[in-house]
């Protein structure tokens, strides 16, 4: 064991985050942290590294348990070190020996004391112990799998953007080897070849790995645990997220199950409790049926997803037939050629997604189109267009000290605090969550903060690069609803593919330096593609191998059933209860005959009539002996219920 959390607690203020739960870190583990934006999990991680006390539990930590933390906070680093030296900074023991090393060479060339050669000799030894003469290489090694190509590593670290220096940093913590390496969300700085690089060079870790993420794909390729953070406790699921979500299903139908029984059965007890509470020979149960409804541990109803709000995200402008036209662009990073003379058209009502293997040109592309990056070449801006971008380093945009609503208001939508409001309630925020302060939001809030921000805005021309990330999936769905609202234009940039196929009409890939487009979906793209690289095959012959039988997926334990309750005592549970009700509603029925019966009584007609009004009278006191005796029999039926609950009970 590595790390042990036992019954912990912990809350910010009145919010409880997280409620006596318990995980235990061991040795291998490949964990996936998941759990709703907002929920606490980044929080939890500050927990275990030590950033925040517990208010009740206890952690536990073997004994010089080395601990990496990849979080946002990184980003405030800062050096003009070049990104190798950084890089290698996580070999600080053979750093050390490395300068002593020279320092010592420095002295033995004015002297020959044995001492001193002594020393020298040793922290040779030392240095070749520690794998001295690697290191460079190592680090070269992993910072290329990042993406860096071999000219950049020795480019200072400030030159760098804050994805790429994020980059960096988690090439130190790897390098690092700590028995515990935790990693908040490291895809959202990634690209799809260095997410790959990252989940094989993972896959050989030495110490056990947490990873935060709201990317499927990626848990799925890496952990075999998932621990889920879901009503402030921690779930544990064995498995990657595809078991995890399996298993979800079933205990979700458990949990509703259980819930609506649990319903059924107050609900129950308190009609009981109402009817016989002024009754003397039963307030004295009645009373003790309520002691023990309160004391009852209440099942949580599962929850129902995020409540849709309908809205229309319109423009206030209407910009002109073309947004934006570009004309023989050529675009170059140095020997990279990223747009060869180049054209492309953008009409309103477009909402195009850039796609493609080349991170780096989808991203200029876009600034292009915004008319942020230089080019030579013609870019032609619409009339009445007015742009807004959404960039990963938009999060650092906002305004920490803000609240959610301030930060809104900013944004020069001219909207009434109310408009904003509801606004925000589409954007997940509701009721006095608008008054948070931007500095205590988590990851995915700051996100969809950043989000309404440029939605809600005075652009009908979004670019968008990369928008889901930090999304958890619900965030997820709201954005695709709300582009689906927007009634502007917008360029998108994604490597989500299913979101993707939700929002964009069109379809345009950087090919040879040439953007292709394609008008139609996604979907519609894919199976263009298919049948594209179809023709250009030669036919084959059809070819079935054998061995794609895959390994059976690993299995959940199965929820462990109550085998304590017989059998037969459940049947007869079941009967009793089912009698019990069959009473209740005979006493229902029964009462509203007689309320009818009095009225007609009471009615003139009949009060008239002696032939019908004794006839009425008899119904009325026979049904009146029967109500009695269904009393009598519910009140037994009742008893016999409880008796054989408390039975099954143990
Ligand atoms: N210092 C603080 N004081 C009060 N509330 C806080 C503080 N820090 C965070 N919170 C709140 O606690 C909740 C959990 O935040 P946390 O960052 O742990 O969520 P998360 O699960 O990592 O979410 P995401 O998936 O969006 O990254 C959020 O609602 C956040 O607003
Ligand atoms: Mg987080």
């Amino acid at each position: 064991m590595l790390i042990a959390l036992q019954d912990i607690t912990f809350e910010f203020g009145a919010r409880t985050i997280v409620e006596d739960s318990s995980w235990h870190i061991v040795p291998g583990d490949r964990v996936g942290l998941i759990g709703l934006n907002g929920t606490g999990k980044s929080t939890l991680l500050r927990i275990i590294n030590g950033e925040y006390t517990i208010s009740k539990g206890s952690i536990n930590k073997i004994k010089n348990l080395s601990l990496g933390f990849f979080n946002q906070d990184l980003l405030s680093f800062e050096t003009d070190d070049s990104i190798l030296s950084v890089g290698m900074t996580a070999f600080e023991q053979a750093l050390k020996v490395e300068k002593e090393l020279e320092e010592l060479t420095a002295k033995l060339e004015h002297s020959q004391d044995e001492a001193l050669l002594h020393e020298y000799s040793d922290k040779l030894h030392e240095f070749d112990t520690l794998d001295g003469y690697n290191i460079r290489h190592k680090t070269a090694t992993v910072l290329e799998g990042l993406g860096f190509s071999t000219a950049d590593l020795d480019r200072p670290y400030n030159q760098f953007s804050g994805g790429w220096r994020m980059r960096v940093l988690l090439a130190k913590l790897i390098l690092q080897q700590p028995d515990v390496l935790m990693l908040d969300e490291p895809t959202n700085h990634l690209d799809l070849p260095s997410i790959e690089w990252l989940e094989k060079y993972l896959a050989n870790y030495n110490g056990a790995v947490i990873i935060v993420s709201h990317d499927r794909y990626f848990l799925d390729r890496m952990v075999n645990k998932i621990v889920e953070l879901y009503q402030q406790e921690l779930h544990h699921y064995a498995g990657n997220y595809s078991d995890y979500e399996e298993e979800k299903g079933l205990r979700r139908e458990l949990q509703q199950r259980a819930y609506e029984n649990q319903q059924d059965y107050i609900r129950q007890q308190e009609r009981f409790i109402e009817r016989f509470k002024a009754k003397a020979s039963k307030a004295a149960q009645a009373q003790s049926i309520a002691k023990r409804l309160d004391k009852l541990e209440r099942v949580e109803q599962v929850d129902g997803g995020p409540s849709k709000i309908r809205m229309n995200f319109s423009v206030d402008k209407m910009p002109g037939k073309i947004l934006c036209t570009l004309e023989g662009v050529d675009k170059s990073f140095g020997p990279i050629q990223v747009l060869k003379n180049a054209g492309a058209e953008i009409t309103r009502g477009d909402k195009i997604a850039l796609i493609g293997a080349n991170g780096k040109g989808k991203s200029t592309l876009l600034r292009i189109i915004a008319g942020t990056e230089p080019i030579s070449g013609n870019r032609i801006p619409g009339h009445n267009v007015v742009t807004s971008f959404y960039a990963q380093h938009q999060l650092e945009s906002l305004h920490l000290d803000n609240e959610i609503l301030e930060e809104l208001k900013g944004c020069g939508s001219g909207k009434t605090e109310m408009e904003l409001r509801s606004l925000l309630g589409c954007f997940l925020f509701q009721g006095d969550d608008v008054f948070k302060k931007i500095r205590i939001l988590s990851g995915g809030e700051k996100a969809r903060v950043a989000l309404a921000k440029v939605i809600i805005g005075q652009a009908n021309f979004l670019m968008l690069d990369e928008p889901t990330n930090h999304l958890d999936i619900n965030s997820v769905e709201m954005l695709i609803d709300a582009l689906g609202k927007y009634e502007g234009s917008l360029v998108l940039v994604s490597h989500d593919r299913y979101f993707v196929s939700k929002t964009a009409n069109k379809i345009w890939e950087i090919v040879d330096g040439e953007i292709k487009e394609f008008k139609g979906t996604y979907a519609e793209w894919e199976e263009w593609k298919k049948r594209q690289a179809l023709a250009a095959m030669p036919p084959k012959p059809e070819k079935k191998s054998a061995a794609t039988a895959r390994p059976e997926p690993v299995k959940a334990p199965e929820p462990a059933r109550n085998n304590a309750i017989d059998k037969d005592l459940r049947k007869e549970l079941q009967k009793q209860q089912k009698q019990f009700q069959q009473l209740e509603q005979q006493i229902s029925a029964l009462k509203s005959r007689l309320q009818q019966l009095e009225t007609d009584m009471a009615d003139p007609g009949v009060y008239a009539d002696k032939q019908k009004f004794q006839a009425t009278e008899t119904a009325y006191k026979e049904a009146n002996a029967t109500l009695s005796k269904a009393n009598a029999a519910y009140e037994e039926a009742f008893e016999k219920v409880m008796e054989l609950e408390q039975k099954a009970q143990g």
